[in-house]
């Protein structure tokens, strides 16, 4: 790989940055002063800057806290996506793991781990997803337990158990809304929103709390994200039956 992308992917500054640190001759390659941002770094290469090992990161793990109104994708001619809103130095080989609709908000993994990501998004993995959704409408009793037994949505899907906790009613404009906490075990298309639209409701607000064990940050705002800590990596691996690093 070349050095500036080396540098790049270590998350050490933008191209033009790491360009400006070669040109000072803060970069070196076995010793050397590294001259040429593209010289290649072998294989076992010991490059350095400012004298400090550079840590190469062959994968890397971001959450984030998605915001409304844009697009869970990683490209889109047209519009931004959520992979626009990391300003790091952008590898190109990131993805986010599972879909969010364009108005949900809420935890979202974005990472290049392809392996790890094919093991959350398994249709057999069964991963928990909780949301919190503002629901036009009375959601009861009633409905937690059809959602228990595993709801029929429609000609095309019947729901997993999922578990619904109501956490409240209120008047909004005249009509009921109910706050509530689901919990899927799948993740089909707009699932969520058909499950309680099969009750009768609307939802009008969703967000995504955690995805096993991970756990949204309650400190990033929407349109936020960080890296992951060791602990939660090692969580979402074990979890999938990975081996934590
Ligand atoms: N279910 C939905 O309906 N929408 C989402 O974005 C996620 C789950």
């Amino acid at each position: 790989m070349r050095a500036d992308k080396y540098l790049a992917q270590a998350g050490l500054g933008t191209r033009s940055e790491i360009k400006k640190m070669i040109r000072a001759g803060r970069v070196t390659l076995d010793g050397a002063a590294v001259r040429d941002p593209g010289l290649r770094v072998p294989e076992g290469g010991d490059l350095r800057l400012d004298g400090n090992p550079v840590a190469y990161e062959a994968f890397v793990y971001y959450m984030m806290n998605k915001p409304a109104g844009i697009i869970t994708a990683t490209r889109d001619g047209r519009e931004p996506t959520v992979l626009d809103l990391i300003e790091e130095p952008r590898r190109k080989d990131l993805f986010p793991v599972g879909r969010l609709d364009r108005d949900t908000e809420g935890l979202l993994l974005i990472t290049n781990d392809g392996a790890l990501g094919h093991r959350l998004l398994a249709p057999g993995r069964h991963v928990d997803k909780v949301y919190y959704a503002r629901v036009r409408g009375e959601i009861t009793q009633e409905h937690a337990r059809l959602f228990a037994g595993g709801l029929k949505v429609d000609e095309t899907l019947t729901a997993m158990p999922a578990e619904l906790k109501i956490l409240g009613l209120s008047r909004e404009n005249g009509e009921t809304v109910t706050e509530a906490e689901v919990t899927i075990r799948e993740g089909k298309f707009h699932q969520v929103k058909r499950m309680f639209a099969a009750v009768g409701g609307e939802v009008l607000y969703l967000k995504r709390l955690s995805m096993g064990s991970l756990r949204l940050d309650p400190s990033l705002l929407p349109g936020e994200w960080r890296r992951l800590t060791q602990e939660e990596l090692d969580g979402i691996i074990m979890g999938t039956g990975g081996q934590p690093s």
